[in-house]
Order: C-alpha cells, then sequence, then structure tokens
C-alpha cells in the first residue's frame, strides 16, 4: 500500500509538471539570485533581492574563495549597481549547485565587473566557466562590466556552475542568477536559413544571448520585462544610422489572443521600430543594416520580432529579410501574418543561421520590389549562440573541465541523499516489476511470446567487393555493412556543407553518392554522449534486420575514429513533415497523403508484427516518415527502437523518450512501452496530416498548442472539417473524411488497450481511400468498422507466419507481396467497388 502510494505521489507529480508547462502566467519555478562577495541582501530595483554571500554559501562548493570589495562607484543605468560592489573571487577550481525543481530551460546570468582588491587585478583574471553539460565561458578574461547570458538545458535535479581559473590566474564573479525559462519560449524547431528547410532540436541545445535590441526604442530593463530581460537600443548596432529612423507608437500595440504574449517581447519592444528612412522619396532602394559581432564556427539562433505601426492599411508594408548574404525571408507582407483588424500585432519568426567565417553577423532589411511605398521595418531581434557539436559555447575551450562530484562540506548531504535515493530506486524497481508481472499476464491470454532478438542470425546483403576489405566491425563483427571512413569521405565530397540535407541536435546529413553511383543520405553523429552511442547502435541492429518496402534501408555504417556515421538510401523527397507546413513545397493531394498514411502504417505495421519479437518504434512522427521520388512513405530513425513491451529501466531520470507533442500520455504516465505507443503516436501524425500544422505551436492560444488536444476537441464536437488544411477543404469525401478521422480518433484513445492495432488502423486507412476513390453504397459507418474489426486477424496470421528463418531480406519481400494480395483480395470482397 505504502508503495503504491509513493507510485501515485510520483505520477501526480508529474502531472503537476505536465500543467506546469501548459500553464500560461508565468512564475518561474526555480530562482536563484546571489550577489557574491556581499555581507547584506541587495535589493534591485525593489522586485528582486539578491541574497547575501553568507546565505548562500550552502550552494558553494569553493576553494581558496576570498570576498573582494570596491567603493568606487560604477553606476550601470540598469539600477542593479549595486550589485558590481562587490565579487567572489577563486583561486581554485569552484562550483555553485543549484538544485532544480523543474527540468526544461533555465537562464544562467553571470555579472562581472573587474576592480583591483588587494594584490587582485581583476583584469587579469582569466578562467572558464563550465556546466556537466556545457562550457560557457572558455579562457574568459573581462576588460569591463558584463553580464553574460546563456540557456541551458537541465534534466535532472542540479545545476552545476563551475569555475576553472586558468594556470597561475583566478577567477570571479559578482553576481549570479539562475532563473526557469517557460517551456514554449523556444520552440524545437526553426527555419534554416540555408540550405533552406527545418531545423530541429532546439530544445536541448544551450545557447548564448549575443544580442538582444529593441529596434527603435529605448533601453529595457528587467523592470519592464516579464522574463527578467535587458533589450538594448540599436543605435550602437546600425551600420549607416542616418538611412534608418525610429518610430514609436507603444500604446498602439495589440497582442494577439494567440502567438506572442508580454513573455515573449514586452509591448515597449513591440511598440517601437527601426524603419528605412525613406519619406519623401518613393524610388528608395537601399538596406538598413545592422551589424552585431560574433564568434565564427557557431551556429546562431535569430528571432525577428515585428509589429507593423508604421502602416495605414493593410498590404501597403511589403519587405525582404537578410542575414549576411542569405535571403531570410523575400517579400514578407506582415498583414497577412497577423489575424485581426489591428495591424499593430506582434509577431515573430525563428531562423537559424549556419556557421561562417565572419565575425560580424549583418542583419538587413529592404524594400521589396512589389511594394509602392518603400519602407521596411523591424521592432525588436534576439541572437543566440548555438552550442557546437561538443556541447561548448566558447571556441577557445571545448571540453568541459571535471566538476568534483562531492566535497567535505555536502558529504553528509550526500550520503544521506543517496541512501534515501537508493531506497526509492528499490521501491521503484519493486513496483514496477509487479506491475510487469501483472502486465504479462494479461498478455498470456494474446499468446504472443517476446523471444529475444538475435543479432547472430545475419543479414544477407553484402557491400560488394569495395568494401570486403574493411576489418571486423566493433558492433557486430557478422554484419557486412561496415564501410570505411574514406569512402564516406568521398562520398559525401569530405563532408561539403552545400551537400548538407538536414541537421539537428543529433548532427548533420549530408547527402552523397557512392563510387558506384548510389545516392546515399549520411547521418553523422556528433562524436559525444553515450547516449548517441546507444542510438547509433540500436539503430544499425534494428536497421540490418529489418528489411521492407516501407522502412528505409540501411547501407551501411562507419565507426572508424569514433565516428558515427549512418549510410541510408537516399529519400529523395525528404520528410512528410516538410510537405506539411513550413516549407514552399506545394501541398499534396488527399488521395496523395493517404498513400502516404497507408505506406507508414505497412511500415509499422511489419515492425509490430513482422517479427516474432514486436518492435517499438518509439519516436513515430512525421519528421520521421521520408518520402522517396515516388512519394513512397518509409519509416525512419530506428536510434530509440525497443523490443518489447517491457518496462522502461531508464524512468528513474527524465528519460521517457519521443517527441513531445507525439508522446503516448500512458506512456508518459506508466513508463510502459507497449506496441499501442506507436498507434498514439501516429494517430498524432493522421491529424498532422489533416490540419498541416505542428503539433506543438506554441505561438498559438493555450487551447491551439497542442494538435492531439485541439483535433480531438473539434472532432468530438463533430466538427473536424473546420480545422482541416484549407487546402483540402472541399476535396476530401465526407465518408472519407468521417473514416479517416475515427481512425485518428482512436488511435488518441487515453488507453492503450482501447487504441486499435497497428493492422486495424492501416485497414482503416486502406478503406479511407476507397471511400474516397468510389462511391459506396451500403451505410460505410455502419458497417466498415465492424468488418474491419473482424477482419483483421487475418493480417496478423499471415504476417506472423513463419518469420523466424534467418534470410530475412527474401523472407521480408515475400511477406510484404503476401499481405498485399491478402489485403486486396479480402478487400475487394469487404467494399462493393464501383470504380475499379
Ligand atoms: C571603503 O571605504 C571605507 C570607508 O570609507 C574604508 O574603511 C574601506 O577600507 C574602503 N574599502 C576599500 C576596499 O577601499
Ligand atoms: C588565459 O589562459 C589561457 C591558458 O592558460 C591562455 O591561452 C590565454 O591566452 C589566457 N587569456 C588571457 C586573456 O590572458
Ligand atoms: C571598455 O569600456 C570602455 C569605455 O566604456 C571602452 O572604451 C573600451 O573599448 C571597453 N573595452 C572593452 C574590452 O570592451
Ligand atoms: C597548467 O599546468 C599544468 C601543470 O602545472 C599543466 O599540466 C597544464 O598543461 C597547464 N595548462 C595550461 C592550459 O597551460
Ligand atoms: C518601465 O516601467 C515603468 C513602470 O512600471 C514605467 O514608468 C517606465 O516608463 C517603463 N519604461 C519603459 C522603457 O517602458
Ligand atoms: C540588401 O542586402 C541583400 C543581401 O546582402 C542584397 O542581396 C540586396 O541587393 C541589398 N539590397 C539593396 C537595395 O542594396
Amino acid at each position: 500500500m505504502i508503495e503504491f502510494g509513493v507510485y501515485r505521489l510520483w505520477i501526480s507529480s508529474l502531472f503537476v509538471l505536465y500543467l506546469c508547462c501548459i500553464s500560461y502566467a508565468f512564475d518561474p519555478p526555480d530562482v536563484y539570485l546571489i550577489d557574491c562577495g556581499s555581507s547584506s541582501d541587495t535589493q534591485v530595483g525593489k522586485i528582486r533581492t539578491f541574497v547575501s554571500d553568507k546565505s548562500s554559501t550552502r550552494y558553494l562548493s569553493a576553494s581558496e574563495e576570498i570576498l573582494a570589495s570596491t567603493n568606487a562607484s560604477f553606476i550601470t543605468s540598469g539600477g542593479d549597481s549595486d550589485l558590481y560592489r562587490t565579487a567572489r573571487i577563486f583561486r581554485g577550481s569552484s562550483n555553485y549547485k543549484f538544485s532544480i525543481t523543474q527540468s526544461g530551460r533555465l537562464w544562467i546570468r553571470l555579472y562581472f565587473y573587474p576592480f583591483v582588491y588587494q594584490n587582485y587585478d581583476m583584469k587579469s583574471a582569466n578562467f572558464t566557466v563550465s556546466t556537466h553539460e556545457n562550457v560557457l565561458l572558455g579562457n574568459f578574461s573581462p576588460k569591463n562590466a558584463t553580464v553574460k547570458e546563456f540557456s541551458v538545458v537541465v534534466s535532472s535535479g542540479d545545476l552545476t556552475v563551475q569555475f576553472t581559473p586558468a594556470n597561475n590566474s583566478f577567477a570571479y564573479v559578482n553576481a549570479v542568477e539562475v532563473v526557469s525559462v517557460p517551456d514554449t519560449l523556444i520552440a524545437d524547431d526553426a527555419n534554416l536559413v540555408s540550405p533552406k528547410g527545418a531545423y530541429q532540436g532546439l530544445t536541448s541545445q544551450a545557447m548564448e544571448t549575443v544580442a538582444r535590441v529593441n529596434m527603435g526604442g529605448p533601453l529595457v530593463t528587467y523592470v519592464n520585462d516579464t522574463l527578467w530581460r535587458t533589450w538594448l537600443p540599436d543605435s550602437s548596432f546600425l551600420k549607416e544610422p542616418n538611412l534608418a529612423k525610429s518610430v514609436v507608437k507603444v500604446a498602439s500595440v495589440r497582442y494577439p489572443e494567440s502567438g506572442p504574449t508580454q513573455d515573449t517581447a514586452p509591448q515597449t519592444v513591440y511598440g517601437s521600430c527601426t524603419r528605412m528612412n525613406s519619406e519623401g522619396d518613393p524610388n528608395s532602394n537601399f538596406n538598413v543594416t545592422w551589424e552585431f559581432p560574433v564568434d565564427p564556427d557557431f551556429q546562431y539562433f535569430v528571432r525577428f520580432h515585428f509589429c507593423d505601426i508604421v502602416s495605414t492599411s493593410a498590404n501597403q508594408l511589403v519587405f525582404s529579410i537578410y542575414a549576411d548574404s542569405w535571403d531570410v525571408y523575400k517579400d514578407l507582407e506582415l498583414s497577412s501574418k497577423v489575424f485581426g483588424n489591428n495591424l499593430a500585432t506582434p509577431y515573430f519568426m525563428d531562423y537559424v543561421i549556419p556557421s561562417t567565417n565572419n565575425n560580424i553577423l549583418k542583419i538587413s532589411i529592404g524594400p521589396s520590389p512589389s511594394s509602392l511605398d518603400p519602407n521596411a521595418i523591424l521592432n525588436g531581434l534576439e541572437i543566440m549562440k548555438i552550442e557546437n557539436s561538443v556541447g561548448s559555447l566558447s571556441s577557445a575551450i571545448s571540453s568541459r573541465p571535471p566538476i568534483p562530484s562531492s566535497d567535505s562540506k555536502s558529504n553528509v548531504g550526500m550520503i544521506a541523499g543517496v541512501s534515501i535515493g537508493v531506497l526509492l530506486v528499490v521501491v521503484m524497481v519493486g513496483i514496477l516489476f509487479c506491475l510487469y508481472r501483472r502486465r504479462k499476464q494479461e498478455q498470456l491470454g494474446h499468446s504472443k511470446t517476446w523471444i529475444p532478438i538475435s543479432l547472430g542470425g545475419g543479414t544477407s546483403r553484402t557491400m560488394g567487393s569495395k568494401y570486403s576489405n574493411a576489418t571486423t566491425a566493433t558492433i557486430d563483427s557478422k554484419l557486412s555493412y561496415r564501410i570505411p571512413f574514406a569512402s564516406v569521405q568521398e562520398a559525401t565530397n569530405n563532408f561539403d556543407e552545400s551537400r548538407v540535407i538536414g541537421i539537428g541536435g543529433f548532427g548533420k546529413v549530408y547527402k552523397g553518392v557512392l563510387s558506384d553511383g548510389t545516392k546515399v543520405a549520411c547521418k553523422r553523429g556528433n562524436p559525444r554522449s553515450q547516449q548517441g552511442l546507444a542510438e547509433f547502435q540500436t539503430e544499425i541492429e534494428m536497421l540490418s534486420q529489418f528489411r521492407h518496402r516501407h522502412l528505409v534501408s540501411l547501407i551501411g555504417y562507419c565507426d572508424e575514429k569514433n565516428e558515427m556515421i549512418l549510410v541510408y538510401e537516399y529519400m529523395e523527397n525528404g520528410t512528410l513533415k516538410s510537405h506539411l507546413y513550413g516549407s514552399d513545397l506545394p501541398s499534396m493531394s488527399w488521395k496523395q497523403r493517404l498513400e502516404i498514411c497507408i505506406g507508414s502504417a505497412r511500415g509499422l505495421h511489419y515492425l509490430h508484427t513482422g517479427y516474432a519479437k514486436a518492435v517499438i518504434h518509439r519516436d513515430v512522427k512525421s519528421a520521421n516518415i521520408l518520402l522517396n521520388e515516388n512519394f513512397l512513405a518509409k519509416v525512419a530513425d530506428f536510434g530509440l527502437s525497443k523490443t518489447g513491451p517491457e518496462l522502461d529501466q531508464t524512468h528513474v531520470s527524465t528519460a521517457v523518450k519521443g517527441s513531445f507533442g507525439y508522446l503516448d500520455p500512458e506512456y508518459f504516465r506508466r513508463q510502459q512501452l507497449t506496441e499501442k505507443s506507436d498507434v498514439y503516436s501516429f494517430g498524432v501524425v493522421l491529424f498532422e496530416v489533416l490540419c498541416a500544422r505542428p503539433v506543438i505551436d506554441p505561438t498559438l492560444p493555450r487551447d491551439k498548442v497542442n494538435l492531439a488536444e485541439w483535433a480531438m476537441k473539434w472532432q468530438k464536437k463533430g466538427q473536424l472539417e473546420q480545422i482541416i488544411d484549407p487546402s483540402l477543404a472541399g476535396k476530401i469525401r465526407p465518408d472519407s473524411l468521417r473514416k479517416y478521422a475515427e481512425t485518428a480518433e482512436k488511435c488518441l484513445a487515453d488507453y492503450g488497450v482501447d487504441r486499435p492495432s497497428m493492422g486495424d488502423v492501416l485497414w482503416n486507412l486502406e478503406y479511407t481511400l476507397q471511400l474516397q476513390e468510389t462511391v459506396i453504397q451500403s451505410d460505410p459507418d455502419e458497417n466498415s468498422t465492424n468488418r474491419i474489426g473482424e477482419l483483421s486477424p487475418q493480417v496478423s496470421d499471415f504476417t506472423h507466419a513463419d518469420a523466424g528463418s534467418s534470410n530475412v531480406q527474401v523472407e521480408m519481400s515475400n511477406l510484404e507481396d503476401l499481405s498485399g494480395v491478402s489485403m486486396s483480395r479480402v478487400f475487394s470482397q469487404l467494399v462493393k467497388s464501383e470504380g475499379r
């Protein structure tokens, strides 16, 4: 009973956490403000209290620290001058360790002001600041008063900020601020400026704020920013100030019901802008350019804030945005981006700018040739450096200085903490084991057995003579997929940046051509985390065993020189997601979309049933469904796949894997993984295909943010057609839409047991396509569900047939044929088809 209580508590705390994620008014769950070196608390601007050094020593593990203070008066305009009067000097490696109640993004703001104290001239300090995951500052030696702002992602209960002096030097800091960032502030996706496409993975990356600018307006400090940010005026960044003019109309700003809020940027930022100084000359044609000092070799996240406070009517203002010599957005028409009558509605756009060799990043705006009245505006701009592949934000230091795990001060706490932790783990494992047993008993009725996959069975594919000399693989010596590094280099023209076709937290994907002319996609992982390695190995194991028309084929891999490279067949048409939204690709027809859904459902159905032991993909999403030159859908990215059902042993940390927005709530609640988790995610994909919008869109009002919730709401009202992709409006037959929506709805059932199997989903989608293509005489609503329900076991029988022998490839093609035949045969009995 007690055990169950603990488990319940744990579930409910997860739930609270989940609710916090989507709540509106932001109240940071974690706030630490420390005025280092100070003997008393310091009030900053009446609203924030930085606690004295004395009362914050419990966060600190320091060796040879010195408290310093100065009488020199240094006055900042932000009202935080008092913070700079004292500092803490570290002569040895030291750290602050903060306990974090809510995982996610946190701001770390570090205040530095070099003054002279006794023998310490702080201008000569030289040090590195790091966390467990990231290097924040490398060989840093601040010469002026500065505030450095970082946002890091914390997934465990602690954040450690470590100061490591360089040889024969020392470190110091005047104040430390750690505060939670709302989860919705920075989404996972942004647009990649070059090559054009989608950038994913922001939610797991650390960033450093390089510039946060209020165009055409005053300095905005934490007093006027709900998230305590500072926005600088833009005058010092303008390349040619005489070409620009500022406009201020703060009162006219109206935040939309959906989209940007005060948390995105304050009214003062949206209510002022810098515009082209083009008045009186209808032939003006020039750019207004800002220049920002940047570190080469890093990628930058750039957020553009707009609010049209200059136009008097819609469609007046059309302009283009550039970053360096790239087009960021051609012919932006702000009035088409905001809804409602008020032009002065805030709007923002996120981009990722690739690394360049320049020390200066130029951002320009210029008139569009199509506008009558040449003008261009920008209201606000944020530029953030993105961590590099080794987790560093400093080009000087790439390896994180070691952070001591404990020290004498906190040993007692540690021991107590550890024993409580061990106890909890034991209790947890016990509970999970019981649940597992129960689950297993439930499963027995289904007469499915879960035997381990044997890798030894091997595969029949060989790489051809060119690779036959490859030395033994470390992953599995029996696999003949290993490709020499030199061949990958050759295929990708030595990882030529112009070949990059995808980019994200994991690394880059390059297009390549093997020497035999095969087009390939090479995914090169960051040589970083243990987790990356585990996913790399899983992907190889999975893909080398499973071959199916609707699963992406692995051609080979390379693990030489610590590389983690996977080589796949090249999929000409990219991701399903890119065809749905966020790109200029032409919209797909309903039939085409259905065929893609059917194809991917086949791939997943095969994963779940095609082999003796079910394989759970765990990361089903539209970005993992790829399309070949004929728009044939193939499921990709098996890095998280598991054979299961099983209990996820990694649950103790935050490691519910998968993608936010697609995640099965039951898996989230119970950490129990079954094929039905994939069915849930696939249901979300079905709605995504129908509505053509991101599954999580933080810029929308709260009830629309999460696609699954929002679509279910409309589906329950029976008015799903209200929210479908406008380009499909009137083109879907009502029966087809109804069947499709019902299928998606069932996939999203709260409990896995209530969801259909992937086989059922496949049948229903086939039927949806039939309904679209032919006119069915009988009442489809009455008949389809029952009949399909009756028939589906037959599919399973076919696919279960004799899956144990070793020649996987041949067997799979047989299976594919078999199931294809059986489906069309049974199907023709099912539907009174007229068209065919
Ligand atoms: C600051 O001024 C006070 C008195 O005005 C003096 O006692 C103290 O030594 C001074 N501190 C420093 C660091 O100069
Ligand atoms: C800081 O120390 C590092 C290594 O000791 C050195 O390479 C670097 O030049 C130093 N930086 C400054 C500003 O003194
Ligand atoms: C420090 O500030 C002074 C005056 O504000 C300025 O002239 C100088 O260039 C700054 N130095 C650095 C290293 O930024
Ligand atoms: C710092 O000194 C240690 C030995 O005193 C040496 O091993 C190390 O390489 C030095 N580091 C730098 C960056 O100079
Ligand atoms: C900031 O807020 C204060 C009062 O809250 C107001 O008086 C002041 O004008 C604001 N400043 C800016 C730049 O918006
Ligand atoms: C504005 O800048 C972009 C990018 O550098 C350039 O292509 C364009 O020609 C410029 N426009 C004008 C009018 O100078």
